[in-house]
């Protein structure tokens, strides 16, 4: 009975582990590494662009670029305005309305959006 259980068990490892490895590597890959939809935040960002922009480059003196952000800061930041530890006029106001799905979506887009460093000045 025993060694039937344990000759059983090679096979649901294998499996187990294939699939660990599979989702690994989509996520390294980063095609689902995201919590966040693209999309769906390209959409939300509409309530950003005024500040921000829809290319999140930003629109009005006070508002930093978010174009590139990596995914987790924003996702913190946005964390931090809504839970009050970040505190700002224009986004303790923003922040609040938005759910964890929104954060997600919003933090997915914002950092696909691609940017290039075309010029370094210096000496
Ligand atoms: C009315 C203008 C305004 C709107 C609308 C707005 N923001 Fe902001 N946002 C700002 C300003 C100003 C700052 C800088 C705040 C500070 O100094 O803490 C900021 C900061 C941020 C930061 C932190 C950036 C950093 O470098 O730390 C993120 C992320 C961000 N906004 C995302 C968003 C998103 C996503 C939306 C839409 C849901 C949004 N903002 C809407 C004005 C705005």
């Amino acid at each position: 009975m025993r060694a039937k259980v344990i000759s059983a068990y090679p096979k649901a490892a294998r499996l187990v582990a294939c699939l660990f490895a599979s989702v690994c590597l989509l996520v390294a890959s980063g095609s689902v590494c995201s919590a966040g939809d693209v999309k769906a935040g390209r959409a939300k960002a509409l309530m950003c662009q005024a500040c921000h922009g829809l290319d999140g480059l930003s629109k009005v003196p006070d508002a930093p670029n978010i174009a590139g952000q990596t995914e987790p800061y924003i996702v913190a930041q946005l964390q931090a305005y809504k839970s009050g530890a970040r505190k700002n006029d224009a986004m303790s106001v923003v922040a609040p309305s938005l759910s964890d799905a929104d954060i997600e979506d919003l933090a997915a887009y914002f950092s696909a959006i691609e940017i290039s460093v075309v010029k370094i000045p210096g000496p």
